[in-house]
């Protein structure tokens, strides 16, 4: 696991930036595996940077996002595939066919986790997947568990992470309880994953999920049993690591 510890979120962003940039240009046809939220929104602005800046180029890339609400429209603001245009898509030359984020409108989660599955083996896996670390250390919404879960898959969200994610909604009761997401199986497979993490609110988090023992009660902590991990995070979430 290689780690960077970087002054502050912009230094951070434009590192993860580096590495997603430095994967495009030496597969221009890769594919992304890409996640929402707070962390991983200055990476996505410097990655338009570079867009625009003309040193990097979309048009063959292909990406799957982690996970979906389940039963949130894609054109309510507060879905995954709404953020995911609205912070990178509609700003880079990326042809939205080759975009993909589950479809949290379709009811069967059985067959639309199964197709999703299917589809990121179709292409391939994820030559690099993003992700951010949860405060109770999930991934996706891989949530504390007695099992790792494999693949995609319906999760019922746990009370804290409902609680996180009620800043985003009218109230809480606006928050869905249920989403669609990669399993840790899938992100496993990736080739490269790239962990970003920021604030001092994640410093206990990242000792336990990346020095701690390995446990699906802290999710993110099987990423230290695969070979190509880079932790990106700022002074305040890695205070706790040398
Ligand atoms: C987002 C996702 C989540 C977040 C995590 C951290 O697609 O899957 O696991 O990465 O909740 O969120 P932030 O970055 O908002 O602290």
């Amino acid at each position: 696991m290689k780690i960077f510890k970087m002054k502050d979120y912009d230094q951070m962003s434009q590192k993860a930036a580096n590495l997603i940039a430095a994967q495009i240009i030496t597969k221009p046809d890769c594919v992304l595996g890409l996640a929402t939220g707070s962390s991983p929104i200055g990476t996505y602005k410097q990655l338009i940077e570079k867009y625009n800046n003309g040193d990097l180029d979309f048009s063959k890339v292909t990406t799957v996002n982690l996970d979906e609400y389940k039963g949130l429209p894609r054109d309510n603001d507060q879905s995954y595939y709404y953020f995911m245009n609205d912070n990178l898509f509609d700003h880079v030359n990326i042809d939205k066919e080759n975009t993909h984020v589950p479809n949290g409108m379709i009811e069967d989660s059985e067959k639309e986790c199964a197709d999703y599955e299917a589809l990121i083996a179709s292409l391939g896996g994820q030559d690099l997947q993003l992700l951010g670390l949860g405060h109770n250390g999930h991934i996706g919404f891989n949530e504390p568990a007695d099992d790792f879960a494999k693949t995609t898959h319906c999760v019922n969200l746990q009370e804290s992470t409902i609680e996180a994610n009620k800043r985003f909604f009218a109230s809480i009761d606006d928050v869905p309880r249920q989403a669609y997401t990669m399993g840790i199986g899938t992100i496993m497979k990736a080739k490269k994953i790239v962990v970003v993490v920021s604030g001092a609110d994640k410093a206990d988090i990242v000792e336990k999920a990346f020095f701690g023992p390995v446990t699906p009660h802290v999710p993110a902590s099987i990423l230290q049993m695969h070979p190509d991990v880079t932790v990106v995070g700022d002074e305040a979430a890695l205070a706790k690591v040398n």
